[in-house]
């Protein structure tokens, strides 16, 4: 059945992190680096750590729970349920499964998308038609990391950016003028080189030599990225801004992946907006991957921020490569 007379929107979001806090201070005792190094490349002071008893599935379903009640839906309604993540609980069975067990969404079909920093991205974007053309009424898209459990602590250069945590959405129909107004995703395998971990799939089995040569753990040419990154979510922005019939005056609040402060003003740059526009956590949070830009999303609209009848552009950028742009009324 198709019924084009309402749109895909956000009706209560939510999130949650672990308690664990692991500062710059801290990371200067376990490798070479400073407060100084990292502030001043990242804007990142501290980030949270799950402990080693905690995994992704509990951020997520803390959070769910939290956009579920804040959405007034109860979780028999939803239809389905995506997980964005790249730090899943297990290989199987996924994380959006044990996030339906464990949310009680009884007629849900649950799954995960795998698309890492553009995950929230690519969920919403795959709810937006199903919910728009009436294939099903409510979906709970969720990014939840815990990424520090892939981090290699002699690594300095990427252990000290990532963070753990879930932010969560309930979508479903809102009137035309609102919600989803456009959204796109891409990828670029070429890239993938950029950003991996190579072991314990079916190419790398986990084997003792996999492990010897630490290669569960991510691998990154920051400095590459940072330019792919800058390019990719700032033309993806201008598109889905063309595409909504705006243009970026019509933007109250950017909201980007939280990668490093330095993509994210140099993305704003590009796109001729006002810092005071673009929303930045990374100082709290490091990069959370899939899960930053719902947490980001939700710190704004518990701080009112985000208002009745703003235009928000999310806009994300991960490895594969992978990246994404949003633009949402509220
Ligand atoms: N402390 C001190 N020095 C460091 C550290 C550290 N933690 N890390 C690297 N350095 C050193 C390097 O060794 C290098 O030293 P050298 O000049 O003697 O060789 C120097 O600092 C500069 O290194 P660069 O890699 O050029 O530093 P850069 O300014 O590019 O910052 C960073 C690195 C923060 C990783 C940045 O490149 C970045 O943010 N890249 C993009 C990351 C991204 O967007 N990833 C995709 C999303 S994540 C996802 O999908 C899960």
């Amino acid at each position: 059945m198709t019924n084009n007379s309402y749109n895909a929107g956000i009706l209560g979001m939510g999130h949650a992190y672990p308690s664990g806090i692991l500062t710059n201070a801290d990371l200067e005792k376990m490798v070479d680096t400073s407060d100084e190094w990292i502030t001043t490349r990242t804007g990142i002071k501290q980030r949270h750590k799950a402990a080693d008893d905690e995994y992704t599935s509990q951020f997520a379903v803390k959070a769910g729970k939290q956009a579920l009640e804040r959405a007034g839906i109860d979780p028999n309604d939803i239809d389905i349920i995506i997980c964005a993540t790249t730090t899943p609980d297990q290989i199987l069975p996924s994380t959006g499964c044990i996030i339906q067990r464990e949310l009680g969404c009884e007629n849900a079909a649950g799954m995960d998308v795998f698309a890492a920093c553009s995950g929230f991205i690519y969920g919403i974007t795959m709810v937006e038609s199903m919910i728009r053309t009436g294939q099903i009424r409510y979906a709970l898209v969720i990014g939840a990391e815990v990424l520090t459990k892939y981090v290699d602590y002699t690594d300095r250069s990427t252990c000290v950016l990532f963070g753990d945590g879930a932010g969560a959405a309930v979508l479903g129909p809102v009137p035309k003028e609102k919600g989803i107004l456009a959204t796109k995703i891409r990828s670029d395998g070429r890239y993938e080189e950029q950003l991996y971990a190579l072991g314990g799939g079916t190419r790398y089995g986990t084997t003792h030599e996999t492990i010897e040569k630490r290669m569960h753990y991510f691998r990154m040419k920051g400095n590459e990225l940072f330019k792919i990154a800058v390019r990719s979510m700032a033309d993806i922005s201008l598109e889905v801004l063309e595409k909504a019939g705006l243009t970026i005056e019509d933007i109250d609040l950017v909201i980007p992946h939280q990668a490093n402060q330095r993509i994210t003003d140099a993305v704003a740059q590009r796109l001729g907006i006002n810092q005071e526009k673009v929303y930045s956590n990374i100082a709290y949070h490091g990069n959370t991957s899939s899960a930053s830009i719902p947490i980001a999303m939700d710190e704004c609209i518990q701080s009112g921020k985000i208002r009745e009848g703003s235009t928000v552009l999310l806009t994300a950028f991960g490895g594969g490569v992978t990246w994404g742009a949003t633009i949402l009324k509220f």
